[in-house]
């Protein structure tokens, strides 16, 4: 069984179910937690596969142990239990076959990270480590910059979210940040700088931004970014989609290989 088997039946589970933005969130949060500084360790491990304690039963996780594994539960039944692939690598590699099939960049992968093997190997907690949609600069500032990453990474990382959307019973936000939501291209920026949106509460209590026309929504932490310095980077970004892609790449590998020693190329 090789690399490209488990490419085509991600690609397929992709198109399929159109569940692409999930399995991004689902790597994201695994590297995620990934800190230096006051806190420290947190490299994708997959420990939020279990749900015991720890990365599983976070509330910043909702919707991840359960709705994205029972979808990858059949690949990895196929590759991960007959020990081709490590659970954190297929995480890693099923979010980069996300994005190029919903017309991203291609991400190059590399392989090699440890599963946890309970969740005694999870972070303490994901205060400091995951953000609060609910926060501005100076929160996205103490979360990214001890994870290595510049104020430019913070606006091509959370570029992301042209894809997706927020799930009222799991993170209490409510909407997709793009008319597009399962095309992976700039248009998170083009329809940032572009739209009008005014204060909304969920019915979960939530604070957000809507824009009334399309329904399409902001987060305060991505309002956020309309702010300088961040505000030249949406720009750049909504002008210059290849240029978002570069940017993206670079952030988004390194955040994947966080923590990670000996990473090989090859599976
Ligand atoms: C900058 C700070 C960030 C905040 C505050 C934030 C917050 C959130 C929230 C509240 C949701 C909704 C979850 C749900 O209800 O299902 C979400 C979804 C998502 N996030 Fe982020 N996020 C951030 C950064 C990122 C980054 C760095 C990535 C990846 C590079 C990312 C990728 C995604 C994706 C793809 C979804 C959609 C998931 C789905 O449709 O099921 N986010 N994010």
């Amino acid at each position: 069984m090789s690399l490209a088997d488990i490419q085509a039946d991600l690609k397929e589970l992709v198109t399929t179910k159109n569940c692409g933005p999930i399995l991004i969130r689902l790597s994201w949060h695994d590297a995620g937690v990934y800190s230096t500084g006051k806190l420290t360790g947190g490299c994708p491990n997959a420990a939020m596969r279990f749900t015991d304690a720890g990365e599983g039963t976070f509330g910043a996780n909702a919707g991840l142990p359960t709705v994205a594994l029972s979808l990858l539960q059949p690949i990895t039944d196929k590759y991960v239990t007959t020990g081709v692939i490590s659970h954190a690598d297929l995480w890693t590699l099923a979010a980069n076959v996300a994005i190029e099939t919903m017309g991203g960049p291609t991400i190059p992968t590399r392989f090699g990270r440890s599963d946890a093997k309970s969740s005694a190997e999870s972070v303490e907690s994901q205060v400091g480590r995951l953000p609060d949609g609910d926060k501005g600069i100076d929160h996205l500032r103490d979360i990214f910059h001890p994870k290595g990453f510049t104020d430019k990474d913070i606006v091509a990382l959370s570029g992301a979210h042209t894809v997706g959307r927020c799930h009222a019973d799991r993170s209490g936000f409510d909407g997709p940040w793009t008319e597009q939501p399962l095309s992976f291209d700039n248009s998170y920026f083009t329809e940032m700088l572009n739209k009008e949106y005014v204060d909304e509460t969920t019915a979960q209590g939530c604070p957000q931004k809507k824009h009334a026309g399309t329904g399409t929504v902001m987060l305060i932490s991505d309002l956020a970014l309309l702010e300088q310095p961040f505000r030249e980077y949406v720009e750049l970004y909504a002008k210059d989609q290849g240029v978002f892609f570069e940017d993206f790449t670079k952030a988004w590998v390194k955040l994947q290989e966080n923590g990670c020693e000996g990473l090989r190329e090859t599976l």
